[in-house]
């Protein structure tokens, strides 16, 4: 049976930003959420993004509006379930995602696919608490997900080969390229990238630089599209934090320690561009240095 219909569970940043992706594809799509002012926003931010890709000719005035027309908001979960997909795309809490596939669980058709948009937690574990861990993936979208190229594959130890394929097939019409990653903590993005902004974060605690100087001297330096510190605002400390974590706790190393800066940050409340103030304060017109 192909994949049609999809069900996409979470409607923040990174939910929303897939609901747009796979709408434009052709894909149906039921956008839940628990919050009724988060698929509002949501579905702005969709409409406000692809206007933006109207404006620069990526996207036709009618292809914008009919995948607009495709996305269906809802507040109740079982409307996620009679899909040939489920993209969860919750907070990234361990306990919240498997809550979440055990409401669905009753709801789900035979041949529903799970994924999880997972940015670090196991996919062995999180399939294995399903009824069905063979038809279970990691399907990890990067941030900002309409312009970014790549999704992570990742596997569980028990996905089988057609469900592989299946992804494989889903994200190529999504216009996208995939790397396929083992399951292992923060798979392959995160394990390099977080590490990476975590130094970032000791050489600004260690007083080797400030945030001006160390983004400048990444972003130039490097050729990275933004610096580290300014990344990791984007991302959201709470998430690079949550994630640094998971591969701590993961894989027993001490080399990946979350700095304590980053921690007192995330203590702050001061989580990056979506609180308004993290390594920036985006108060102003232009972002400035919190230290
Ligand atoms: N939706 C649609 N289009 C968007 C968009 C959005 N949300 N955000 C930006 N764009 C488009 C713009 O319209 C613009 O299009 P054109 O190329 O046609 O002009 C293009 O993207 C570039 O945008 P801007 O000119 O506004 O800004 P920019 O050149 O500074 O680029 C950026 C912005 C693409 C975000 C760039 O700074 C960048 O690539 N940053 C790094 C992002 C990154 O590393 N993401 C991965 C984070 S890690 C992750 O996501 C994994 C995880 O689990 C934590």
């Amino acid at each position: 049976m192909g994949i049609e219909k999809v069900g996409i569970v979470g409607a923040g940043q990174m939910g929303s930003g897939i609901a747009h992706v796979f709408a434009l594809a052709g894909y149906d799509v039921v956008l839940q959420d628990i919050e009724e002012f988060v698929l509002t926003r949501a579905m702005e931010s969709i409409r406000a993004n692809m206007d933006r890709q109207v404006k620069r000719g990526k996207v036709s005035e009618a292809d914008r509006d009919a995948a607009l027309g495709r996305i269906r908001i809802t507040l109740d979960l079982r409307e996620v379930g009679p899909t040939d997909l489920v993209v969860e795309a919750a907070s990234e809490r361990e306990t919240i995602k498997q809550a979440i596939f055990e409401d669905l669980g009753p709801h789900l058709r035979p041949h529903t696919i799970l994924t999880s948009n997972t940015s670090s937690i196991s996919i062995t574990r999180l399939a294995s608490r399903t009824d069905r861990p063979e038809k279970f993936m990691g399907l990890h979208f990067m941030n900002p997900v309409p312009v970014m190229q790549l999704v992570e594959l990742i596997r569980g130890i028990a996905t089988d080969e057609e469900t592989f394929r299946m992804l494989e097939g889903v994200v190529e019409r999504l216009g996208k390229t995939s790397a396929t990653s083992e399951d292992f903590p923060a798979f392959i993005v995160n394990r390099i990238l977080m590490p990476m902004i975590n130094e970032a974060v000791y050489t600004l605690y260690e007083g080797v630089g400030n945030v001006r100087s160390i983004d400048r001297a990444m972003k130039l330096g490097t050729n990275h599209p933004m610096g580290p510190l300014e990344l990791a605002d984007f991302i959201g400390l709470d998430t690079c934090l949550a994630i640094m974590n998971v591969l701590h706790d993961g894989l027993a190393d001490t080399k990946y320690r979350p700095c304590p800066l980053l921690t007192k940050y995330v203590e702050a409340g001061w989580l990056g561009r979506k609180t308004g103030r993290g390594f920036y304060d985006y108060g102003g017109d232009e972002p400035v240095p919190t230290r």
